[in-house]
């Protein structure tokens, strides 16, 4: 544990004693049936994690590639290609920065996430995304002024909706469906950095069905902590990520602002939980 920052003296926060799940099964099969039919916000996500460097050290130098990497390494003929599939070709200028995707001016459509799949065997860790509550940038993703669920997920994903609704938050500014296909894993990597990020980001994180290997890996990646409850907050200064398994998995994260009463409730019950030091 020692090598985690985890939280409150223990590698992650079960949340389970706190927050009632027995609606899981109901939730999952609404949002399997749901997912079938809708289009996802996004066929690709996470493709840049190396290039952004947010990873742990031992996945820098494992073979997926990267876009950021591989649009580096384009000549100008390969990347007027590329840009040619986007929304505006117009508005980018093919010397300058290549900056695209991910917290960047030229997100990527699906056209240009499917290229650099097939043409460059880019890695896509999150085969699907969902975003049932959408943030503008990831940072307000704890701000919930002016924002609201989409009227598709309010209409297609009832039950789910009024469930991330009951969670104890006062306000939130992110939810998101996470899916992986079967066999993909989502590389080790950190969203904050510890002594940088002023605060552990408030957030809980969901599984309606079991079998997703979400983990927590300590700075060196000596230690996997495999999260095994159905509703957690972690601390997402230290890397974490998802094991390969041969089946679709997916979870959703909903991030924003505790309750004050839940945040301390959180502390009491992982405290007690914690292992001794
Ligand atoms: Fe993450």
């Amino acid at each position: 544990m020692s090598k985690l920052v985890g939280l409150f003296g223990a590698p992650y926060a079960d949340l389970s004693a706190l927050i009632d799940t027995s609606c899981f099964p109901t939730l999952d099969d609404e949002l399997s049936y749901a997912l079938a039919r809708l289009e996802p916000s996004c066929n690709g996500t996470g493709g840049s994690l190396k290039w952004m460097g947010v990873v742990a050290p031992w996945v820098h130098d494992d073979p997926y590639l990267d876009y950021g990497h591989v649009l580096e390494g384009l000549s100008r003929d390969e990347l007027a290609r590329f840009v040619s599939l986007g929304d505006d070709p117009a508005s980018v200028d093919l010397d300058g920065p290549r900056r695209f995707g991910d917290e960047t001016d030229h997100p990527l459509n699906r056209r240009q996430m499917l290229y650099l799949k097939y043409r460059h065997g880019v890695y896509f860790p999150w085969a699907v995304c969902y975003h049932l509550l959408s943030d503008d940038r990831w940072e307000d993703k704890h701000s919930g002024a002016g924002k609201d669920f989409e009227p598709e997920a309010l209409r297609e994903m009832p039950r789910t909706v009024e469930f991330v609704k009951s969670l104890p938050f006062r306000e939130i500014g992110r939810c998101v469906l996470f899916g992986l296909e079967a066999g993909q894993h989502a590389p080790a990597h950190r969203d904050s950095e510890p002594g940088v990020a002023p605060s552990v980001a408030q957030s809980i994180s969901f599984a309606p069905r079991k079998g997703k290997r979400f983990y927590l890996a300590d700075p060196k990646g000596a230690q996997r902590t495999v999260v095994e409850t159905p509703i957690y907050w972690f601390n997402d200064m230290d890397y974490h990520g998802v094991e390969a398994d041969p089946y679709f998995r997916y979870s959703i994260r909903v991030d924003g602002v505790f309750e004050p009463s839940f945040a301390r409730d959180v502390e009491r019950v992982t405290r007690r939980s914690a292992p001794a030091r």
